[in-house]
Formats: structure tokens, C-alpha cells, sequence
């Protein structure tokens, strides 16, 4: 009988062992939790289609972020909830906006100990519900949004974000936010953009958790198709070219070429949104007891990491956060 040559599984047998030769690990520096904090509510009101994320008052934000600091989450995402929605998104850089009262309140609370990232866009401030202002022919006009942009980064630096993250995909958002940025005195407040933001359906619950669902039309004239690796690359490029100081994937999960791709051909950090849809499907098969939740969610951010991920903004962070801990 022959017997084999090589015995990988020699390296399998314990877990000490297998934690010796991990390829890549999952560590709290890793998770990025996106929030939603709503103007005009008293309670936190649960999102239907996201099992245990809510919409924010200014107070149980505050807390959940004391929390997350107090995890070691180096960082969340906000998005803002506002009571007034209007064509041009006028709220998105109202001093007294929904997202800039929260950055004052989160940057008063936690100091520098965790890093405030704001997301950059009008679907949550405009009626329609579209990711830009809309000209003559009810298209998004790309370079009238380009304004609105740079006036909301503005806004939210001035708030005291660290970091903004454009999530519009219109063309020259990054060069446009990047001189703003520097001629209002916020050279310290660095860019992570959603490069490669795909059309994509895992969306759906997100907006419900925004409230931002577009009253018309999709968002394909903006948001790029799936059939898409090269464009992606391309995307990251100018991105990367206009100042932007950390490149995204969005999904990751069905778009882990792309996070691969992006790593293998850019030395900027390369960030991953596990999106609403992903996190929901999770729960919604975990809570039929159909998988072990926990071990799926697991797998699925191991995978994204492997794919090239340096950080996953992700709906499981706070969960992940603790189960790390006390392991
Ligand atoms: C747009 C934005 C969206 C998400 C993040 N920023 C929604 C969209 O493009 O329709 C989706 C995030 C998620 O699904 O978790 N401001």
C-alpha cells in the first residue's frame, strides 16, 4: 500500500495547531458598525427588516457608541434619519442636522478613542429619495450633486468627523469633497470611498432602516453593474487619484473578486460594507434555526478578510465585539 506523501492534515489536528497557521484572523480592529440615528423619535424604533438594529435617538446613539468605545470598535458609520426631506437634501449640511448634532455629541463622548465616519449622500435628505439632485430631465445631475457633496463633508467635518465616506458614485465626488475639504481647513479629515458601490438588491433593508427607498426609477445610472470587475478597477483608480485615502467594496460578499482585485492592484486600505441584505438574510435563516447564525456570520467575515479586506463595515460588529472578547 502506498501511503501518502505530504499529510496536511498534521497541522489540522489541534486547535492550537490551527490557530498557529491561520492565514488571516478576525480581530475587533476589523469591524467598522454603521448606525442610523433618526430626528423627532423618543425610542429607539427596531428596523422589521433587520433583526436587532434600531433607529437611533440622539441619546441611545450616544450609548451605543460608549458601548462599542468601550468593545475597542475603532469605528462607526453614521447615517442620518431627518424629519424634513426636500429636493435638494437640505438637511444633509444644515449645521443643525440630524448627523452633524450626532457627530457633536459622539465626538464630546468619546474623544479620540473611536473614529467617527460619516457617510456622504443625499438619498436620506431628499424626497425622491435619489442619491443627488435631479436636473431638467429628472436625471441625477452629476455635477450639481458634486456641490451638495462637498457642502455636506464640510458640514460633518465642522461636526467632527474624522473621516467622510461619499456613497453617491457620481463622478469627481472625491476630487470635489478632497478640495472642500482642504479649503475649509479639514486637510485632517481623510476620504474613504465607495469605489465600487454596485446596483445592487442587497440594499432592500437598509432602506427601510433610512428610509430612503427612491420614489421613482433605480439607482443604475449611478451605481455600477454587477457584471463589472475591470470598471471596479478602474473606479478605485480615480478614487484613488482624486485623494481618496481608503478604497470600498460594496457588497462584499458577492463582489469578493472585487475586494481581491482591488487589493492585488492598490497599496491604499482596501474597506468592505457587508450590507444590510447579507446581514439579513443571516438572521432571517438563523432565526429558523435553518444555520448556526454565529458560525455562518463567522465564515462569511473570515471570507472577506481572505479575500483582502484590511476592515468590514458591518450590522454584526457590536455582536462580534463582545463574542470576541469573551473568547
Ligand atoms: C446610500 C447608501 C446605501 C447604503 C449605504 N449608503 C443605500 C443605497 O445605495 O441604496 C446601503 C447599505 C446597506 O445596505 O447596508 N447613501
Amino acid at each position: 500500500m502506498a501511503f501518502p506523501e505530504h499529510r496536511p492534515r498534521r497541522l489540522r489536528r489541534t486547535s492550537a495547531l490551527r490557530r498557529l497557521v491561520a492565514e488571516v484572523g478576525l480581530s475587533v480592529d476589523d469591524l467598522v458598525a454603521p448606525l442610523f440615528v433618526k430626528e423627532g423619535i423618543v425610542e429607539p424604533e427596531p428596523v422589521a427588516s433587520m433583526p436587532g438594529v434600531v433607529q437611533h435617538t440622539h441619546e441611545s446613539l450616544r450609548k451605543e457608541v460608549r458601548a462599542l468605545a468601550d468593545l475597542g470598535v475603532p469605528a462607526v458609520v453614521l447615517f442620518g434619519v431627518p424629519a424634513l426631506k426636500d429636493a435638494n437634501g437640505s438637511q444633509a449640511d444644515a449645521p443643525d442636522g440630524v448627523v452633524q448634532i450626532a457627530l457633536r455629541n459622539l465626538r464630546d463622548e468619546v474623544d479620540d478613542s473611536l473614529a467617527l465616519i460619516a457617510d456622504t449622500c443625499l438619498d436620506e435628505y431628499t424626497d425622491h429619495g435619489h442619491c443627488g439632485v435631479l436636473g431638467a430631465t429628472g436625471d441625477v445631475d452629476n455635477d450639481a450633486t458634486l456641490e451638495r457633496y462637498a457642502a455636506a463633508a464640510v458640514a460633518q467635518a465642522e461636526a467632527g468627523a474624522d473621516i467622510v465616506a461619499p456613497s453617491g458614485m457620481m463622478d469627481g465626488q472625491v476630487a470635489a469633497i478632497r478640495q472642500a475639504l482642504d479649503d475649509t481647513g479639514h486637510a485632517d479629515v481623510a476620504i474613504l470611498a465607495y469605489a465600487a458601490k454596485y446596483a445592487s438588491a442587497l440594499y432592500g433593508p437598509f432602506r427601510d432602516a433610512a428610509e430612503c427607498a427612491p420614489s421613482f426609477g433605480d439607482r443604475r445610472g449611478y451605481q455600477m453593474d454587477p457584471s463589472n470587475t475591470r470598471e471596479a478597477v478602474v473606479e478605485a483608480g480615480l478614487d484613488i487619484d482624486e485623494g481618496a485615502d481608503i478604497v470600498m467594496v460594496k457588497p462584499a460578499l458577492a463582489y469578493l473578486d472585487v475586494v481581491a482585485e482591488l487589493r492585488r492592484s492598490f497599496d491604499a486600505p482596501v474597506a468592505a460594507y457587508h450590507v444590510s441584505g447579507e446581514y439579513s438574510m443571516l438572521k432571517a435563516a438563523a432565526q429558523q434555526g435553518w444555520i448556526d447564525g454565529d458560525a455562518v456570520a463567522r465564515e462569511h467575515l473570515l471570507s472577506i478578510k481572505r479575500a483582502g479586506a484590511d476592515f468590514i463595515l458591518t450590522y454584526l460588529a457590536r455582536e462580534f465585539a463582545e463574542r470576541l472578547r469573551e473568547s
